[in-house]
């Protein structure tokens, strides 16, 4: 990497006859922190900025709520934005939980919040779920000892901001069950947010998870839904073409 040019690598810039931090270094732990954050670089489009509300019907309500699925858009988008704010004040804020169908821009406003975190130089660890579970049971094959059980966990637990993208779409064992429960009780310990993605209901949450897992993701996180009458996935495929 080149050297900069304001401070020469030294990270110190003079001011006056005062030595002060060069700008260079903010933006070095943001290089780092955005790439621990686990987001791809796909995702890193996935912002605030580049959400459409096209996709959200304003002539489809939800039955229960009688509101339309554009107006839950804006409602979870709202909720999205404010949580930013607060978390980037205070770090021990309440999460978030988003639920809807395939395709509905569950992931994609998660990912919104990790970017939005990641560029006022917070820190976020993105996980796919599933892919953390099998993460966590390669480690017990001898072949690859690189990173320990209790790393992954640790890090899961004691990240500022937490996102557990496509919770719920495992075949839960006991064992998965337990992995989620130590991560997630953790951070309800040390009153650290969290930012949920599933395709589950909430009666499912409970059955999936297993109760003990569920009333602490309700205690811990607002719970919000995205609807839509199309998967977002398809509709942009036909739209590219
Ligand atoms: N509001 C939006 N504005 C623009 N593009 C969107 C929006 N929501 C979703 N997309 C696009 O649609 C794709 C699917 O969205 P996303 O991955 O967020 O769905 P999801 O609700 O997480 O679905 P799944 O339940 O399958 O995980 C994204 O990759 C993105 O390209
Ligand atoms: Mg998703
Ligand atoms: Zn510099």
């Amino acid at each position: 990497m080149a050297e900069c040019r304001y401070c020469g690598g030294t990270g110190l810039v003079m001011k006056g006859d005062k030595a002060v931090r060069c700008a260079c270094v903010r933006d070095k732990i943001k290089e780092a922190a955005y790439a621990q954050s686990g987001l791809t670089p796909l995702m890193r489009g996935f912002t605030f900025e580049n959400f459409d509300f096209k996709y959200y019907s304003p002539d489809k309500f939800d039955k229960v709520k009688g509101v339309s699925y554009a107006q839950t858009a804006q409602i979870t988008y709202k909720a999205a934005r404010e949580f930013v704010d607060k978390f980037l004040q205070n770090r021990h804020t309440e999460g978030l939980l988003f639920t809807g169908p395939v395709g509905s821009g569950k992931t994609f406003l998660a990912c919104a919040i990790a970017n939005a975190v990641l560029e006022k130089g917070g820190q976020v660890l993105f996980v796919v779920v599933p892919d953390l579970l099998d993460k966590i049971r390669a480690t017990y094959d001898i072949q690859h000892r690189e990173l320990t059980e209790q790393s992954i966990i640790d890090a899961a637990r004691e990240i500022p901001l937490l996102i557990l993208d496509d919770l719920g779409v495992h075949n839960y064992t006991q064992w998965t069950i337990n992995k989620l429960y130590s991560i997630i009780n953790y951070r309800l310990n040390y009153q650290l947010p969290t930012v949920i993605t599933t395709n589950l209901s909430v009666a499912e949450l409970s059955e999936h998870l297993g109760e003990r897992t569920a009333s602490r993701l309700f205690q811990m996180c607002k719970f919000y839904r995205l609807l839509v009458d199309n998967n977002i996935r398809y509709l942009k495929r036909i739209e590219s073409r």
